[in-house]
């Protein structure tokens, strides 16, 4: 039997490294190799169960990663921005800095995001000719000359993914594939107010700083990364994609939310600060995203890059299911938010 092909995934006991993980060990020319910070926890035991191995690695540790990496054929990247954004130890450090949290959170996705990119430089040989998939977003700084440079959580990805992989390793940056994702579906949970908000008349009201028309990429990505990325791995290397399963309006969403539950709805376009105070208590996090929505709008999620989407695989013959928003929302169990 042929030797079978080591695919290593950062962030495999995560929603996007999970999915990853889950869909190459459907195929049996795969083995998979899981990181993660703790090879004791359920999720790691869950993808040994599955039939992966699971090893130790930590994204601040690039020996670490450079021994996790060895006789890769295919490496999965994936950062975290909103854990450091969040634990009280890193906001403690952050303010003991004299900076935001959004800025140290920035700090530590680069810094992870370089050594991942070190790391993969030392076993670039062995990586397949599209061997080296990463999850990233578009870079607001660059896509608006300036103007929005504190959308942290795009820039903190795109300055490595692809600028210095680009820059440092030109045969890394040769095998490499950028895969933007779009609007987790499930960010309802996090921005409830800014999702479906209860109106005095029962309604339910989406309110962000975008066009009601706007189209907007939405992704499920527990159930769709791995399909994309799976998909992405048959083609060549060196373009770049939007993981979506539908690339809708909000004013869109909105109303398939009010069909398939039967209640009354709107969609209200308000303005930055409104966003802010949407997000209840924690300003930084009100910042953060509403600069994000901001740029949502203008010029776009995607910055106004081209990128391939899940029809442009389908049409170069690669099976690449996804699922759509309506998909999604009929599949949910609404009655906690109904229930507001
Ligand atoms: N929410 C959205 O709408 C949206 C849209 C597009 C992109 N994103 C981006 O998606 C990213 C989060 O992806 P996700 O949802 O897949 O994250 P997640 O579910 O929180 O998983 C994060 C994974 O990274 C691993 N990890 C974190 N820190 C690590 C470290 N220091 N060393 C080793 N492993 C580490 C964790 O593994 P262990 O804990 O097991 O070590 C875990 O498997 C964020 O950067 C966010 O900006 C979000």
């Amino acid at each position: 039997m042929a030797e079978k092909k080591l695919i290593c995934v950062i962030g495999a006991t995560g929603n996007q490294g999970g999915s990853v993980a889950r869909r190459f060990l459907q195929d049996s020319r795969f083995a998979v190799r899981a990181l993660t910070r703790n090879p004791g926890s359920p999720a790691a035991q869950a993808l040994k169960d599955l039939g992966a191995e699971v090893v130790q690695a930590e994204l601040e540790d690039v020996e670490s990663l450079k021994s996790a990496f060895q006789g890769a054929n295919i490496i999965f990247s994936v950062t975290q921005y909103w854990e450091p954004f969040f634990r009280p130890d890193c906001r403690a450090k952050a303010a003991e800095l004299g900076i935001s949290c959004r800025k140290y959170a920035y700090d530590v996705e680069y810094r992870q995001g370089k050594n991942i990119a070190d790391a993969a430089a030392t076993v670039v040989d062995s990586l397949d000719d599209n061997g080296f998939l990463v999850s990233t977003l578009s870079h607001a700084g660059k896509a608006t000359s300036g103007k929005m440079t504190e959308v942290y959580h795009f820039d903190s990805k795109a300055d490595i993914f692809p600028q210095y992989v680009d820059e440092k390793y030109p045969e890394l940056a040769k095998k490499m594939s950028c895969i933007h994702t779009g609007y987790f579906n499930t960010s309802h949970q996090i921005l409830p107010n800014s999702y479906f908000q209860k109106q005095p008349d029962g309604s339910f009201q989406m309110r962000f700083p975008v066009r009601e028309n706007r189209p907007i990429p939405h992704h499920d990505v527990v159930g769709d990364t791995g399909n994309f990325v799976y998909a992405v791995s048959q083609m060549p290397p060196g373009k770049a994609y939007m993981a979506a399963g539908s690339i809708v309006s909000f004013g869109e969403y909105i109303r398939l939310f009010g069909e398939h539950n039967n209640v009354p709805v709107s969609y209200k376009q308000v303005t930055f600060d409104d966003m802010v105070a949407d997000t209840l208590g924690d300003e930084a996090t009100g910042i953060e995203v509403a600069n994000m929505y901001v740029y949502a709008d203008d010029p776009g999620y995607d910055g106004g890059m081209e990128l391939l989407t899940a029809e442009d695989l389908r049409k170069a013959g690669i099976d690449c299911p996804m699922t759509t928003l309506e998909e999604w929302i009929k599949k949910q169990d609404w009655s906690h938010v109904l229930a507001k």
